[in-house]
Protein backbone atom coordinates (compact mmCIF):
# COMPACT_ATOMS: atom_id res chain seq x y z
CA UNK A 1 0.00 0.00 0.00
CA UNK A 2 1.64 3.30 -0.69
CA UNK A 3 1.16 6.85 0.88
CA UNK A 4 2.03 10.20 -0.70
CA UNK A 5 3.96 11.41 3.07
CA UNK A 6 7.20 12.46 3.62
CA UNK A 7 10.08 9.33 4.73
CA UNK A 8 9.95 10.17 8.15
CA UNK A 9 11.27 8.54 11.41
CA UNK A 10 8.46 6.76 13.36
CA UNK A 11 8.92 4.59 16.66
CA UNK A 12 5.75 2.39 16.70
CA UNK A 13 4.99 1.04 19.80
CA UNK A 14 3.43 -2.60 20.31
CA UNK A 15 5.12 -3.02 17.04
CA UNK A 16 5.07 -6.84 17.25
CA UNK A 17 1.79 -7.02 17.93
CA UNK A 18 -1.21 -7.43 15.17
CA UNK A 19 -1.93 -4.18 14.23
CA UNK A 20 2.03 -2.85 15.25
CA UNK A 21 3.76 -4.91 12.77
CA UNK A 22 1.15 -4.59 9.98
CA UNK A 23 1.57 -0.58 10.68
CA UNK A 24 5.54 -1.03 10.53
CA UNK A 25 5.13 -3.18 7.11
CA UNK A 26 3.40 -0.02 5.62
CA UNK A 27 5.69 2.43 7.40
CA UNK A 28 9.08 0.56 5.57
CA UNK A 29 7.09 0.20 2.09
CA UNK A 30 6.52 3.69 2.13
CA UNK A 31 10.43 4.25 2.82
CA UNK A 32 9.98 5.75 6.38
CA UNK A 33 12.69 4.69 9.12
CA UNK A 34 11.17 2.79 11.91
CA UNK A 35 11.51 1.92 15.33
CA UNK A 36 9.41 -0.62 17.01
CA UNK A 37 9.11 -0.83 21.19
CA UNK A 38 7.62 -4.00 21.85
CA UNK A 39 7.86 -6.04 25.62
CA UNK A 40 6.22 -9.38 23.80
CA UNK A 41 3.20 -9.77 26.26
CA UNK A 42 1.43 -10.69 23.59
CA UNK A 43 2.78 -9.49 20.22
CA UNK A 44 5.16 -12.11 18.08
CA UNK A 45 8.99 -12.15 16.67
CA UNK A 46 7.39 -14.06 13.34
CA UNK A 47 5.52 -10.60 13.03
CA UNK A 48 8.45 -8.77 11.99
CA UNK A 49 10.31 -11.11 10.38
CA UNK A 50 10.08 -9.03 6.84
CA UNK A 51 10.42 -6.08 8.90
CA UNK A 52 13.89 -6.87 10.11
CA UNK A 53 15.33 -7.98 6.55
CA UNK A 54 15.12 -4.22 5.89
CA UNK A 55 17.55 -1.67 6.92
CA UNK A 56 15.74 1.01 7.96
CA UNK A 57 14.13 -1.05 10.78
CA UNK A 58 15.28 -0.97 14.73
CA UNK A 59 13.62 -3.41 16.94
CA UNK A 60 14.31 -2.22 20.72
CA UNK A 61 12.91 -5.32 23.28
CA UNK A 62 11.82 -3.42 26.59
CA UNK A 63 8.92 -1.95 28.86
CA UNK A 64 6.62 0.89 28.11
CA UNK A 65 6.33 0.92 32.11
CA UNK A 66 10.26 2.05 32.23
CA UNK A 67 10.62 5.97 31.53
CA UNK A 68 13.91 5.45 30.23
CA UNK A 69 13.37 2.53 27.76
CA UNK A 70 10.53 5.04 26.11
CA UNK A 71 13.03 7.95 26.36
CA UNK A 72 15.95 5.94 24.67
CA UNK A 73 13.04 4.51 21.90
CA UNK A 74 11.90 7.87 20.71
CA UNK A 75 15.23 10.15 20.69
CA UNK A 76 15.55 11.39 16.65
CA UNK A 77 11.87 10.38 15.94
CA UNK A 78 9.23 12.81 14.14
CA UNK A 79 6.38 10.75 15.38
CA UNK A 80 5.05 8.03 17.46
CA UNK A 81 2.41 5.48 16.93
CA UNK A 82 1.19 4.58 20.05
CA UNK A 83 -0.09 0.98 19.48
CA UNK A 84 1.49 -0.97 22.61
CA UNK A 85 -1.26 -1.84 25.37
CA UNK A 86 -3.09 -5.13 27.26
CA UNK A 87 -5.66 -5.06 24.51
CA UNK A 88 -9.19 -7.46 25.47
CA UNK A 89 -12.05 -6.39 27.94
CA UNK A 90 -11.98 -9.87 29.89
CA UNK A 91 -8.41 -9.57 30.25
CA UNK A 92 -8.93 -6.27 31.89
CA UNK A 93 -11.87 -7.49 34.52
CA UNK A 94 -9.71 -10.52 35.53
CA UNK A 95 -6.12 -8.89 35.90
CA UNK A 96 -7.54 -4.98 36.28
CA UNK A 97 -4.03 -3.43 37.48
CA UNK A 98 -1.75 -4.88 35.01
CA UNK A 99 -4.24 -3.34 32.38
CA UNK A 100 -4.37 -0.34 34.39
CA UNK A 101 -0.39 -0.12 34.68
CA UNK A 102 0.35 -0.89 30.83
CA UNK A 103 -2.41 1.16 29.30
CA UNK A 104 -2.33 4.19 31.70
CA UNK A 105 1.45 3.93 33.26
CA UNK A 106 2.74 3.17 29.94
CA UNK A 107 0.82 5.65 27.96
CA UNK A 108 1.76 8.68 30.02
CA UNK A 109 5.65 7.76 29.99
CA UNK A 110 5.33 6.94 26.22
CA UNK A 111 3.67 10.68 26.01
CA UNK A 112 5.74 12.10 28.39
CA UNK A 113 9.22 10.67 26.38
CA UNK A 114 7.33 12.20 23.36
CA UNK A 115 7.12 15.71 24.09
CA UNK A 116 10.89 15.64 25.91
CA UNK A 117 11.98 14.40 22.29
CA UNK A 118 9.90 17.10 20.74
CA UNK A 119 8.23 14.84 18.70
CA UNK A 120 5.79 16.62 15.75
CA UNK A 121 2.94 14.39 16.28
CA UNK A 122 1.61 11.57 18.75
CA UNK A 123 -1.00 9.56 17.38
CA UNK A 124 -2.44 6.53 19.49
CA UNK A 125 -4.83 3.64 19.46
CA UNK A 126 -7.40 4.75 21.16
CA UNK A 127 -10.80 2.30 21.29
CA UNK A 128 -14.88 2.32 20.08
CA UNK A 129 -14.88 0.38 23.89
CA UNK A 130 -14.69 4.89 25.37
CA UNK A 131 -18.54 4.63 23.95
CA UNK A 132 -19.22 2.73 26.86
CA UNK A 133 -23.33 2.46 27.62
CA UNK A 134 -24.07 4.99 25.62
CA UNK A 135 -26.77 3.77 23.26
CA UNK A 136 -26.99 6.64 20.10
CA UNK A 137 -25.99 4.86 16.96
CA UNK A 138 -23.95 5.58 14.77
CA UNK A 139 -21.48 6.69 17.15
CA UNK A 140 -19.80 10.18 17.17
CA UNK A 141 -16.78 11.39 18.70
CA UNK A 142 -18.21 13.70 21.08
CA UNK A 143 -20.93 11.50 22.69
CA UNK A 144 -19.76 9.05 25.24
CA UNK A 145 -21.77 7.10 28.10
CA UNK A 146 -20.00 5.50 30.98
CA UNK A 147 -17.44 3.25 30.68
CA UNK A 148 -18.30 -0.89 30.94
CA UNK A 149 -15.09 -2.17 31.75
CA UNK A 150 -11.53 -1.47 33.15
CA UNK A 151 -10.40 -1.81 29.93
CA UNK A 152 -12.34 1.18 28.50
CA UNK A 153 -11.58 3.23 31.82
CA UNK A 154 -7.58 3.13 30.73
CA UNK A 155 -8.79 3.97 26.71
CA UNK A 156 -10.28 6.75 28.07
CA UNK A 157 -7.92 8.21 30.88
CA UNK A 158 -5.78 8.10 27.94
CA UNK A 159 -7.70 10.51 25.94
CA UNK A 160 -8.35 12.25 28.88
CA UNK A 161 -4.29 12.88 29.19
CA UNK A 162 -3.35 13.52 25.40
CA UNK A 163 -5.42 16.56 25.47
CA UNK A 164 -3.85 17.52 28.53
CA UNK A 165 -0.59 17.07 27.02
CA UNK A 166 -1.39 18.72 23.95
CA UNK A 167 -2.89 21.79 25.93
CA UNK A 168 0.19 22.54 28.71
CA UNK A 169 3.11 20.94 26.74
CA UNK A 170 1.68 21.93 23.46
CA UNK A 171 2.13 18.30 21.75
CA UNK A 172 -0.27 17.48 19.08
CA UNK A 173 -1.85 14.21 19.68
CA UNK A 174 -4.53 12.34 17.50
CA UNK A 175 -6.56 9.30 18.94
CA UNK A 176 -7.71 6.48 16.36
CA UNK A 177 -10.78 4.96 18.01
CA UNK A 178 -10.39 1.32 16.47
CA UNK A 179 -13.82 -0.70 15.95
CA UNK A 180 -13.01 -4.61 16.14
CA UNK A 181 -10.10 -4.61 13.82
CA UNK A 182 -9.31 -7.75 12.06
CA UNK A 183 -7.35 -9.14 9.48
CA UNK A 184 -3.76 -11.17 9.06
CA UNK A 185 -1.70 -11.88 11.90
CA UNK A 186 -4.49 -11.46 14.32
CA UNK A 187 -3.49 -14.05 17.02
CA UNK A 188 -6.39 -16.60 17.00
CA UNK A 189 -4.72 -18.34 20.17
CA UNK A 190 -5.01 -18.44 23.98
CA UNK A 191 -7.95 -16.67 26.15
CA UNK A 192 -8.01 -13.07 25.15
CA UNK A 193 -8.57 -14.12 21.50
CA UNK A 194 -10.54 -11.36 19.51
CA UNK A 195 -13.70 -12.94 18.06
CA UNK A 196 -12.83 -13.06 14.38
CA UNK A 197 -9.89 -14.69 15.17
CA UNK A 198 -11.52 -16.97 17.65
CA UNK A 199 -14.35 -18.04 15.52
CA UNK A 200 -11.82 -18.74 12.56
CA UNK A 201 -9.75 -21.10 14.20
CA UNK A 202 -12.71 -22.96 16.47
CA UNK A 203 -14.41 -23.62 12.47
CA UNK A 204 -10.57 -24.88 11.32
CA UNK A 205 -10.14 -27.35 13.53
CA UNK A 206 -14.17 -28.52 13.30
CA UNK A 207 -15.61 -26.80 16.27
CA UNK A 208 -18.80 -25.33 16.99
CA UNK A 209 -18.09 -21.73 17.70
CA UNK A 210 -19.48 -20.13 21.04
CA UNK A 211 -20.94 -17.09 20.78
CA UNK A 212 -21.98 -14.91 23.87
CA UNK A 213 -26.07 -13.98 23.84
CA UNK A 214 -27.91 -14.31 21.04
CA UNK A 215 -26.13 -13.79 18.42
CA UNK A 216 -27.87 -10.26 17.65
CA UNK A 217 -25.07 -8.19 19.35
CA UNK A 218 -23.42 -6.24 16.32
CA UNK A 219 -20.10 -4.79 15.43
CA UNK A 220 -18.56 -2.41 12.74
CA UNK A 221 -16.05 -4.68 12.17
CA UNK A 222 -12.67 -2.93 10.64
CA UNK A 223 -10.45 -4.29 8.22
CA UNK A 224 -6.53 -4.20 9.20
CA UNK A 225 -6.12 -1.75 5.73
CA UNK A 226 -8.47 0.69 6.81
CA UNK A 227 -6.75 1.01 10.07
CA UNK A 228 -3.32 1.32 8.23
CA UNK A 229 -4.68 4.10 6.02
CA UNK A 230 -6.40 6.28 8.82
CA UNK A 231 -2.97 5.70 10.97
CA UNK A 232 -0.45 7.37 8.33
CA UNK A 233 -3.05 10.18 7.57
CA UNK A 234 -3.48 10.91 10.87
CA UNK A 235 0.07 11.28 10.73
CA UNK A 236 0.53 13.02 7.45
CA UNK A 237 -2.04 15.82 7.34
CA UNK A 238 -0.07 19.23 7.65
CA UNK A 239 -1.02 20.96 10.72
CA UNK A 240 -2.99 24.08 9.51
CA UNK A 241 -5.27 21.38 7.24
CA UNK A 242 -5.90 19.89 9.86
CA UNK A 243 -6.97 22.62 11.50
CA UNK A 244 -9.07 24.20 8.36
CA UNK A 245 -10.61 20.93 8.06
CA UNK A 246 -11.79 20.98 11.87
CA UNK A 247 -13.56 24.19 11.43
CA UNK A 248 -15.18 23.09 8.54
CA UNK A 249 -16.38 19.77 10.27
CA UNK A 250 -17.45 21.84 12.73
CA UNK A 251 -20.09 24.04 10.34
CA UNK A 252 -21.16 21.01 8.88
CA UNK A 253 -21.98 19.00 12.83
CA UNK A 254 -23.95 21.46 14.60
CA UNK A 255 -23.60 19.98 18.06
CA UNK A 256 -20.00 19.56 18.10
CA UNK A 257 -18.14 21.66 21.27
CA UNK A 258 -16.61 24.44 19.64
CA UNK A 259 -12.45 23.78 19.53
CA UNK A 260 -10.01 26.24 19.91
CA UNK A 261 -7.87 26.29 16.84
CA UNK A 262 -5.54 28.51 18.03
CA UNK A 263 -4.53 25.80 20.16
CA UNK A 264 -2.73 22.78 19.41
CA UNK A 265 -4.04 19.53 17.89
CA UNK A 266 -5.62 17.46 20.07
CA UNK A 267 -8.62 15.08 18.47
CA UNK A 268 -10.21 11.61 18.68
CA UNK A 269 -11.27 9.67 15.28
CA UNK A 270 -13.39 6.60 14.95
CA UNK A 271 -11.50 4.06 12.86
CA UNK A 272 -14.03 1.86 11.59
CA UNK A 273 -15.79 0.93 8.33
CA UNK A 274 -19.45 2.57 9.09
CA UNK A 275 -21.40 -0.62 8.76
CA UNK A 276 -22.74 -2.76 11.74
CA UNK A 277 -22.96 -6.52 11.48
CA UNK A 278 -24.46 -9.09 13.88
CA UNK A 279 -22.44 -11.99 15.29
CA UNK A 280 -24.94 -14.20 13.61
CA UNK A 281 -24.34 -12.32 10.55
CA UNK A 282 -20.76 -12.96 10.83
CA UNK A 283 -21.14 -16.77 11.85
CA UNK A 284 -22.54 -17.14 8.63
CA UNK A 285 -20.35 -14.91 6.39
CA UNK A 286 -17.47 -16.96 7.94
CA UNK A 287 -18.66 -20.34 7.26
CA UNK A 288 -19.75 -19.41 3.53
CA UNK A 289 -15.95 -18.35 3.13
CA UNK A 290 -14.47 -20.63 4.96
CA UNK A 291 -16.19 -24.02 3.21
CA UNK A 292 -14.96 -22.62 -0.30
CA UNK A 293 -11.35 -23.96 1.58
CA UNK A 294 -12.86 -26.96 3.48
CA UNK A 295 -16.58 -27.94 2.13
CA UNK A 296 -17.25 -29.85 6.00
CA UNK A 297 -17.56 -26.16 7.51
CA UNK A 298 -20.89 -25.32 5.99
CA UNK A 299 -22.36 -28.11 8.23
CA UNK A 300 -21.11 -26.74 11.55
CA UNK A 301 -23.15 -25.13 13.98
CA UNK A 302 -22.57 -22.58 16.17
CA UNK A 303 -23.30 -22.56 19.86
CA UNK A 304 -25.01 -19.75 22.11
CA UNK A 305 -24.13 -18.64 25.58
CA UNK A 306 -24.67 -16.08 28.12
CA UNK A 307 -23.74 -12.08 27.53
CA UNK A 308 -19.90 -11.27 28.80
CA UNK A 309 -19.52 -8.80 31.36
CA UNK A 310 -18.45 -5.52 30.10
CA UNK A 311 -19.43 -5.57 26.34
CA UNK A 312 -21.29 -3.31 24.83
CA UNK A 313 -24.66 -4.67 22.90
CA UNK A 314 -23.85 -2.78 19.64
CA UNK A 315 -21.45 -0.68 18.07
CA UNK A 316 -21.50 1.66 14.85
CA UNK A 317 -19.62 4.22 13.54
CA UNK A 318 -19.96 7.64 11.98
CA UNK A 319 -16.63 8.20 10.24
CA UNK A 320 -17.69 11.43 8.89
CA UNK A 321 -15.21 13.16 11.33
CA UNK A 322 -12.15 11.01 9.67
CA UNK A 323 -13.57 12.01 6.29
CA UNK A 324 -13.81 16.10 6.52
CA UNK A 325 -10.67 16.63 8.23
CA UNK A 326 -8.05 12.89 7.81
CA UNK A 327 -9.35 12.04 4.52
CA UNK A 328 -10.05 8.76 5.83
CA UNK A 329 -12.25 6.85 3.22
CA UNK A 330 -12.15 3.22 3.82
CA UNK A 331 -11.94 0.80 1.20
CA UNK A 332 -11.87 -2.46 2.91
CA UNK A 333 -15.40 -3.37 3.36
CA UNK A 334 -16.47 -6.48 5.96
CA UNK A 335 -17.02 -9.00 3.30
CA UNK A 336 -13.95 -7.89 1.38
CA UNK A 337 -11.76 -7.60 4.37
CA UNK A 338 -13.31 -10.99 5.67
CA UNK A 339 -12.38 -12.86 2.91
CA UNK A 340 -8.76 -11.85 2.99
CA UNK A 341 -8.43 -12.62 6.51
CA UNK A 342 -10.05 -16.37 5.77
CA UNK A 343 -7.65 -16.40 2.69
CA UNK A 344 -4.69 -15.68 5.12
CA UNK A 345 -5.85 -17.77 8.36
CA UNK A 346 -6.18 -20.93 5.83
CA UNK A 347 -2.84 -20.24 4.19
CA UNK A 348 -1.08 -19.69 8.37
CA UNK A 349 -3.41 -22.49 10.23
CA UNK A 350 -5.10 -25.40 7.96
N1 LIG B 1 -7.61 -5.14 17.86
C1 LIG B 1 -8.65 -4.35 18.09
O1 LIG B 1 -9.78 -4.62 17.65
C2 LIG B 1 -8.50 -3.09 18.88
C3 LIG B 1 -9.64 -2.31 19.14
C4 LIG B 1 -9.49 -1.12 19.87
C5 LIG B 1 -8.25 -0.73 20.29
N2 LIG B 1 -7.16 -1.52 20.07
C6 LIG B 1 -5.86 -1.08 20.55
O2 LIG B 1 -4.92 -1.18 19.49
C7 LIG B 1 -3.62 -1.46 20.01
C8 LIG B 1 -3.01 -2.66 19.32
O3 LIG B 1 -3.86 -3.78 19.53
P1 LIG B 1 -3.61 -5.19 18.84
O4 LIG B 1 -4.95 -5.73 18.50
O5 LIG B 1 -2.58 -5.09 17.79
O6 LIG B 1 -3.08 -6.02 20.08
P2 LIG B 1 -1.76 -6.92 20.24
O7 LIG B 1 -1.89 -7.57 21.58
O8 LIG B 1 -1.58 -7.79 19.06
O9 LIG B 1 -0.61 -5.82 20.25
C9 LIG B 1 -0.23 -5.11 21.40
C10 LIG B 1 1.28 -5.09 21.44
O10 LIG B 1 1.69 -4.33 22.58
C11 LIG B 1 2.76 -5.03 23.20
N3 LIG B 1 2.82 -4.66 24.61
C12 LIG B 1 1.93 -4.98 25.59
N4 LIG B 1 2.35 -4.51 26.77
C13 LIG B 1 3.51 -3.86 26.54
C14 LIG B 1 4.43 -3.18 27.38
N5 LIG B 1 4.22 -3.08 28.71
N6 LIG B 1 5.54 -2.64 26.82
C15 LIG B 1 5.78 -2.76 25.48
N7 LIG B 1 4.94 -3.41 24.66
C16 LIG B 1 3.82 -3.96 25.16
C17 LIG B 1 2.43 -6.48 23.00
O11 LIG B 1 3.54 -7.35 23.16
C18 LIG B 1 1.89 -6.48 21.58
O12 LIG B 1 2.92 -6.66 20.64
C19 LIG B 1 -3.81 -1.61 21.52
O13 LIG B 1 -3.55 -0.36 22.11
C20 LIG B 1 -5.29 -1.94 21.65
O14 LIG B 1 -5.80 -1.57 22.91
C21 LIG B 1 -7.26 -2.69 19.37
Amino acid sequence: MKYEVIPKKVLVTGGAGFIGSNLIDALLENENKVVCLDNFATGKIENLKDAQKNPNFTLIKGDIRDRDTCMKAVEGCDYVLHQAALGSVPRSIADPITSTEVNIVGFVNMLFAAKEAGVKRFVYAASSSTYGDHKDLPKVEHVIGNSLSPYAITKYVDELFAKNFSDIYGIETVGLRYFNVFGRRQDPNGAYAAVIPKFVSNLLKHESPLINGDGKNSRDFTYIDNVIQANLLAAAVPSNEFKDRLKQYQKIVSDVPEVNTEASISEVFNVAYGESVSLNELGKVLKQELSEYDKAIATIEFKYGPNRPGDVSHSLASIKKGQTILGYFPKYSFRTGLKNACFWYWENFK
